[in-house]
Parts: C-alpha cells; structure tokens; sequence
C-alpha cells in the first residue's frame, strides 16, 4: 500500500481508501518471474496459499533494500539476508513449507551463495511427477510450478459463480445468509479474533500404573491456511473445500459441502459458505491429545481424548490398526474430554504418538531423562512403508534422512519434509490450543497457536535415500514422528507437550 507491504488479511478496508494499492500481478514483471522461479526451484511453496502476499513481502524487503546489493559481496552477507527475511516473515504463517525453503528462494533471487542441498542437481525437472510427490505427500491432487507461487491456482471460492448468496457459521448450529459477506456477518452476528491468557492444558490424565515412560499432549490446531469453503447451485454438486492442498487432513470431514448444498436448495440460488479464521478454530477439528503410559519392553496403554459421542468408528478401527503397526505392545482406549471436535485423519494422529514413545524406548531406558540425549539417531518406521531417522544436535539444529521410495521430485519432498520437521517441532516444544472449562476454544488467532516463526527454526539438513525401484510412498508423516521423537528426547522426555510454547512459538 503505497509501496509498502501491509497485510490484507487484517488491513481494512477503509485503510485503503485514497491509497495505491499493488498485489502481485502489479509487480515488476522481471521481479515477479524471479520469485516466481526462486520459489519453484527450492520447493518453497506447497500449496501456496502464503505465497503470493510472502512474494510482496520479500521483493519489498530484499529487491528494494540494500540486502541484495550485499548478498554476494561481502563475508557474512548471507547470514545477515537470512536474518532479513526471517525478520520479514514475522509478519506470515507458511504452515507448509517451515520456512526453510523460502529464505532459500531468498538467497536464489539476491545472488547469494545457495545453501547445501536447496536446489536439485538432478537436472532438469518433471513438474508431473513433482506433482504426485506433492500429492503423495499432501493427500490431495496438487500442482507444483510457477502458477501456483503466483497465486494462480484457484481454491473453492475462487471458482463461485458471481451473484447468489453468502453464508457463514452463526455460532448457533446454523448459518447467517445474506446477499453479501458483510450483510451474512450481520445474519449471523461474528465473532472476531481473539487470544487469551488461558494456557493450553492437558486434557487426559496419563493412566495410573507403574510406566517407565509417560507422555501427555494437548489438542493442536491444524492451521491450514485457506479457511474451509464451497458453494452449490441448487441441485448441484457442492465445490471441494480442498483447494491445491490437504489441509494435513482438517478438511476430510468439512460440513461445508454439505452445507453448501442444503442452502442452494433451500434458498433456490447458488450459496457460497465461507467460513473465517475463526470459523475454522472453533468449528473446525484439532488433533486429539493424549497420554499415554509405556513400559520398557514397550507394552502399556495410549488413551486417545475425543469428546462424547465423536467416535467415528471406521475411523478409529483404521487408527488402531495403525498404531498397532507400530507399537504391537500398545492397548488404545478412547478418553472422554470437553472439548472442541477432534479427527483422526489429521496427519499421523495417534500412530505418530506411539511411534515416538517407541522410537525413545531405548534410550530413555539407558540414560539419565535429565539431561536429555542429543546427536542419535532416531528411527521411525511409518505404517505404510516409509523410513525416518532423525538427529538433533547440541546446537538444535536438525539432520533428517528419510526413505520413501522413489523420491520423483527431490525438490517437493524435501519441501515437505522440512514442513514436517517444522510441525513436528512446533508439537512438541511450542504448541497448543486454549480451551475454557466449558470446552470452547478461546484462542482464535494464527499467532496464538504457537507456530513457530522462522526465525525459531533451526537449519534443517536433508537427505533422501529413497530408491527409484521402490514405489514412492509418504515419507513426510514417519520424518513428523521422527523428529518429535529426537526433540523430545533431547529435551529430556518432560511429561507434558508443550514445554515452551510462548517463548519458541511468538519468538
Ligand atoms: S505453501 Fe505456505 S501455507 Fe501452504
């Protein structure tokens, strides 16, 4: 806004009034298509819903600054553009990508020197079978290349006919429906962001017995950028919520569509239902918390907290079939808990949990819980076939090895697996959701989740030894588990998670 970046999320709109406005598609072509390709070429963007407002972010911070013009020329100017970007990143959430990859793009666009491994040496690339990496990955159909870092790729909303209705949640089981959004906010009287003093808590009581190793979590937010929406025509097929992304799961059992339908009908014109930031927090489903209690030859027991009368069934026989992939020696039990809606098809839920305490078994058995052990290996084997070993050294930062068949795009798997490590670290060191007594979320921001910021991520060293004669399968849920399990360890196996969520997370 008059050349300098705001946020559009939370700018309103009669900020702008009188001003001059550039969006991506205003950039400097030469610009635009530097980013554009920086960002392709390390792998960061996912499903690039940041990645157009990161974009304006960056090119006003390292093309306009003086960052460039030092970035190849002097000792140390590296460092200081990273420190550049992260400083400009504070203003953004990637929950995707952890950050890495895109300081990368940074250091591609200003000439600086690229980091080890942050740009494929296999030649040239095949964006098809990048694409089936990142759906592999993702668990959804994506596309990767420049459309997508451009903003090109459309979401649900995106593809709405023009006119018909809007609606959005009414906090009351129903919807507020108007002919605009500001007219359905009205309907349905909003509710706007919030944070709160509350702190996480742990919900589930670990189980009482004699265990040599117990473990307790707390709900966590998926944070999926792009809110849940879809529209219907009367009669028709609602639009997927899933835009180029899978919500990490969150949206496997979106009422959206559904709803959607149900209001065309009714109203005999085309619905558009959107829900906000906030929608998404108090409606939408968190991974469950735990606690869990483990014996040293790695039997005991893994209760699972949903609230009363959640369970889906099939849901929760595929999760135990899971878990017991990976930790045969584990009963699951369900634990009721006020809170908000939990899923099981949020990425790895509960089978990554036990595979963690397994994965630590051996060493807490060795060695002091104290002191916490740095630089082991730690290995996870994920149910359907991937290997991970992470390693955590004194300084935090993080060398991951991961097998998951034939890689098809070292570029895209890498991108998710330094988006794992990121989630993963965030699980276990910074994150949470706030809920009252009444078992309502109380925190409704990005920034209170706890997300770490880039500039809280350590470098992230990859290695992918996944060989081309074995059929690719997801390697970024096993590095999840693997990595929570080695900071977990290294920090000394604490019963609860989180353990520093406001320092590493609002960092
Ligand atoms: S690529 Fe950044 S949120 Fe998905």
């Amino acid at each position: 806004m008059d050349g300098a970046p705001r946020v559009a999320c939370v700018t309103p709109a009669r900020r702008v009034a009188g001003r001059e406005v550039t969006t991506l598609e205003g950039l400097d072509d030469a610009v635009r298509t530097r980013w554009a390709e920086a960002l392709v070429t390390t792998g960061g963007s996912q499903c690039g819903f940041c990645t157009p407002g990161i974009v304006m972010r960056l090119a006003a911070a390292v093309e306009a600054g003086s960052a460039e013009a030092d970035a190849s020329s002097s000792p140390g100017a590296a460092s200081r553009l990273d420190e550049t970007v992260d400083k400009a990143l504070l203003a953004h959430l990637c929950r995707c990508t952890g950050w890495q990859t895109i300081t990368e793009a940074a250091r591609l666009v200003a000439g600086a020197t690229p980091a080890p491994g942050s740009i494929s040496t296999s030649g040239s690339r095949d964006l098809s079978a990048a694409a089936r990496r990142a759906e592999i990955e993702g668990g959804v159909p994506q596309s990767v290349g420049l459309d997508v870092v451009l903003g090109q790729e459309l979401f649900a909303d995106d593809r709405a006919p023009a006119g018909g209705l809007v609606a959005v949640p009414d906090g009351r089981g129903g919807y507020g429906v108007g002919a605009t959004l500001a007219e359905a906010r009205t309907q349905a009287g909003k509710v706007q962001g919030r944070s709160t003093t509350i702190a996480p808590g742990h919900p589930v009581p670990v189980p009482e017995g004699e265990w040599d190793l117990t473990l307790a979590t707390t709900w966590l937010e998926p944070a999926y950028l792009e809110p849940d929406s879809s529209w219907c025509e009367p009669g028709g097929l609602p639009a997927s919520p899933f835009g180029n992304g899978g919500a990490f799961g969150g949206k496997a059992s979106s009422p959206v569509a559904d709803e959607a339908r149900r209001l065309a009908d009714e109203h005999g014109q085309p619905v558009r239902v959107l829900w906000s930031r906030e929608d998404v927090v108090r409606y939408g489903p968190k991974r469950p918390p735990i606690a869990a209690g483990v014996r040293g030859d790695g039997t005991g027991l893994l209760r699972v907290g949903m609230p009363r009368g959640a369970v889906d069934t099939v849901a929760w026989a595929e999760m135990v079939s899971l878990v017991a992939a990976v930790a045969p020696g584990l009963v699951v039990e369900q634990a009721t808990v006020l809170g908000p809606p939990v899923s099981l098809d949020l990425r790895a839920a509960v089978w990554a949990e036990a595979a963690v305490l397994v994965a630590v078994l051996p060493y807490m058995l060795d060695t002091s819980r104290q002191d916490g052990v740095v630089d082991v290996p730690v290995e996870v084997m994920s149910p359907g076939g991937s290997r991970a070993v992470a390693r955590i050294a004194a300084d935090g930062s993080l060398a991951v090895e991961v097998d998951a068949g034939d890689p098809l795009d070292d570029v895209v798997l890498r991108s998710y697996v330094i988006g794992a490590c990121h989630q993963a670290l965030g699980w276990v060191r910074s994150e949470g959701v706030a809920v009252d007594d009444r078992g309502e979320v109380q925190d409704l921001t990005v920034r209170s989740f706890g997300i770490l910021q880039a500039r809280g991520m350590p470098d992230v060293d990859v290695t992918l030894a996944g060989e081309l004669m074995r059929p690719p399968v997801n390697g970024s849920d096993a590095v999840i588990a693997a990595v929570a399990a080695a900071r977990w360890l290294a920090d000394g196996l604490p019963r609860y998670w989180p353990t520093d969520r406001a320092s590493a997370g609002r960092g």
